[in-house]
Formats: structure tokens, sequence, C-alpha cells
């Protein structure tokens, strides 16, 4: 099997004012005094944040992400950012197709992937979000959905440029509720095989993070599974000291 090193991504989404650059102290603290993470960190702040973050994180080694981009450079869409923009503010990351944009903002598979494509293009990282409602995995199809939606989300580009994918089941995302270790270790094993088959040898590396109720307790079990490489975290990303001890179950 590949070695893949492992990353922790927070995601801030709609919380966060200056005052939690506080707790992005507190986090550098304990990552630079504690023992050497083995993850990598990237934490994904609001936009009002961001550039704040990839300042402030630099000397820790904390990287900074976006939460969405537009498909295009620039141009007349009021209240959008665009992937040039995140990357001027600081960011190496930005996440795409999370299920709350999905559902937030109608975006389809194609939108997600012509983010990703934006995203590399301005030479970012994108983290690409899949996962199945609770309605979708009853009726015994979170499989498919999932594979579906990684190959109408995920660019031809993945063969060449770094993506992450993010596996996040909608129904465990903020409800203290997780898919079991079996579960999770057959999903992660479905998307890496079709990782595989679409990309050959740059599908075994390509990181496939867990998201949904990570926390302290949970993310030892959780990060340890087979073909599980890392996490994207939310509740428990906007507390330093829980978002440290999920980066150091790693
Ligand atoms: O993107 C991370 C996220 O959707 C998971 O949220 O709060 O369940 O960790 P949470």
């Amino acid at each position: 099997m590949t070695t893949i090193s492992p990353l922790i991504a927070g995601n801030w989404k709609m919380n966060g004012l200056t005052h939690s650059l506080e707790e992005l102290s507190e986090l550098a603290r304990l990552l630079t005094t504690g023992e050497a993470p083995r993850a990598l960190v990237v934490v994904c702040p609001p936009a009002t944040l961001l550039a704040a973050v990839a300042a402030q994180g630099a000397s820790s080694g904390i990287l900074a992400g976006g939460q969405d981009c537009h498909t295009d450079a620039s141009g007349a869409h009021t209240g959008d950012i665009s992937a040039p923009m995140l990357a001027d503010a600081g960011a190496q990351f930005v996440i795409v197709g999370h299920s709350e944009r999905r559902a937030d903002h109608g975006e389809s598979d194609g939108d997600v992937r012509t983010k990703a494509e934006a995203a590399i293009g301005a030479g970012l990282k994108p983290i690409i979000c899949v996962g199945e409602s609770e309605a979708q995995r009853d009726a015994g199809e979170a499989e498919s959905v999932v594979v579906q939606q990684l190959a109408n989300s995920i660019p031809d580009a993945a063969a060449q440029h770094e993506v992450i994918v993010a596996y996040e089941p909608i129904w465990a995302i903020g409800t203290g509720r997780t898919p079991s270790l079996d579960d999770i270790r057959q999903m992660h094993a479905v998307i890496r095989d079709s990782l595989v088959q679409r990309f050959g040898g740059a599908g075994e590396t390509i990181r496939i993070l867990y998201g949904g109720s990570l926390k302290p307790v949970n993310a030892r079990e959780i990060l340890a599974v087979d073909h599980v490489n890392g996490g994207l975290v939310g509740g428990a990303s906007l507390l330093a000291k829980d978002f440290y001890t999920i980066i150091s179950a790693v």
C-alpha cells in the first residue's frame, strides 16, 4: 500500500470573528511546544479571516484554505470569491462541493468539478467533498451515490495535480453520529478503488479524508482505518485544544 502523509483540515464554516484568532494562536502554541504533528494541518476559516490565518499560521506550519470558490477567476459575481483571490490571500487549499454548499446553493457535481478546475488553475489544492444522505444510506445506495459523485466532481486534472477527497456522510455532519468503523473502512476502500480505476498510480496517492462528527473521543480509531488519510473537522476545529487532540491522534 502506498504511504500517504496524513492531513487534518479544520472547516470553521460560518463561524469565527477576529477574536477566533486567539484560538489559532493557542493551536499554534500547542503545535510548536508539543510533539511535532505527523499530519499536515490546514485551517479553512471564513473568507474574512483567511489572510490573517495564512499570516498568523505561517510560523507554526498551519496552512490556510478557503471554503469555496467561484468557477470564474474574476467578474460580475457579487458576494462571490474566486480561486485566485483565495491564493492571493495566502490560501493553499480550498474546500469545494461541501454538502452544505450543495444543499444551500444548489451546487451540482458539474459545478463542483468546474470549481475544482478553477482551484487547480489558481495553484490551489481542492478538497473535493462527497457523501450520501441518510435516506440514500438506508436505501443501500451510499456507495453508488459516492462513486457517481466522485466520477462527476473530480476533474481529469487530478491525474497531474494534487487534489484531496473528503468523504462526509451528510447524516454524520454536526450530529454526533458517525458510521461504524467497518462502514468507514468499506466506503474508503470503494473510494480508493474508484480513484485507482480512473487515475491509475495517481489514484493511489490521493488523500481520502473522513469528515462528520470527528471528535477527540473517536479520532484515534477513525483515523487509523485503512485508506483514511486524515480528517475534515467542523465543530471540533473551533477549539484549539480539541483540534490539537484530533491532530495528535494521527
Ligand atoms: O467539513 C467538515 C464538516 O462538515 C464536519 O462537521 O461538525 O460534524 O465535524 P462536524
